[in-house]
């Protein structure tokens, strides 16, 4: 079988991030639209459209407000910059826990509606099951264990996990269920070094820290707080950039050029064409 479209560049595939293991470290951050993933497509083998987006871009407090649609549109334009780069996007909260047959439904729209080469689910105690029932259908399908940022009421806040040998215990366990039920890969989000390294070497497929040290077989961080965008990160993120300053500089500059009728000056400006004379 062969498509009219030609494809110059193969994307990364779920086979490949699993193939990784234990070898060269997985290079991953988030995209939310199409010109930044653009930019990230030539350094990352995977691009996460997460529902961050509510928070970094919306300004939502958490991400429970998160609707499939806005993922799709997300997903669509990460799509359209990116061509390199496995697309991975998160399923919202309430778009898979309530059933396998209602989680497909919505997985399989939304790798149609996208053209995603996988979706993410957070995994907690009755999502191994759904995730199961995801791969044998043909949708791969990447964890999320240790801090699930969409269990944050039943939480109570964002909290590190596998503080209680209890708790421990419980995060490696469901990290070996989203493993055998035939994950690709696992996101771990907000353990300690020990715990990243019992899940990372319990597990077959290859883990993806965020705030997890590196123990991981690879790395993520949400792209806007590692380019600087906002004044307050957590401590695992490093800033790569000061977008923040940028922006704001750049901005005030154009504020005074504005004020100052420095802005537009004759350069950019159009000019009518003088009418030629009969
Ligand atoms: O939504 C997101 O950005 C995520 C990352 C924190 C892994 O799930």
């Amino acid at each position: 079988m062969s498509s009219q479209v030609q494809q110059t560049v193969r994307r990364i595939a779920a086979p490949d991030i699993q193939a990784r293991k234990g070898a060269e470290p997985i290079v991953c951050l988030t995209a939310y639209d199409a010109p930044t993933a653009a930019l990230l497509d030539a350094h990352c083998d995977l691009l996460l459209v997460g529902d961050s987006v509510g928070m970094v871009v919306h300004g939502l407090p958490n991400t429970v407000g998160v609707t499939m649609e806005m993922m799709i549109l997300h997903g669509q334009a990460v799509m359209r910059g990116s061509r390199r780069a496995m697309v991975v996007v998160d399923m919202p909260f309430g778009s898979y826990e309530g059933g396998k047959e209602v989680a497909y439904g919505n997985c399989a729209r939304m790798m149609k509606e996208t053209g995603a080469q996988a979706v993410k689910l957070e995994s907690g105690p009755t999502v191994p099951e759904t995730i199961s029932y995801l791969v044998q259908r043909g949708i791969p399908v990447m964890g999320h264990v240790g801090l699930r940022p969409q269990a944050v009421l039943t939480d109570g806040a964002f909290k590190a996990k596998g503080r209680t040998e209890e708790e421990r215990l419980r995060v490696i366990a469901e990290a070996e269920a989203t493993a055998d039920a035939g994950a690709f890969s696992i996101v771990i989000e907000g353990v300690a070094e020990g715990l990243a390294r019992d899940i990372t070497e319990a597990v077959s497929v290859p883990t993806v820290g965020i705030g997890a040290s590196a123990a991981c077989d690879g790395q993520i961080l949400v792209t806007p707080d590692m380019l600087g965008l906002f004044d307050w990160t957590p401590k695992f993120v490093r800033k790569y950039a000061d977008l923040r300053g940028e922006i704001d500089r750049a901005t005030a500059d154009y504020a005074a050029d504005v004020k100052g009728r420095r802005f537009p000056a004759e350069v950019e400006t159009y000019f009518s064409k003088k009418p030629a004379s009969p």
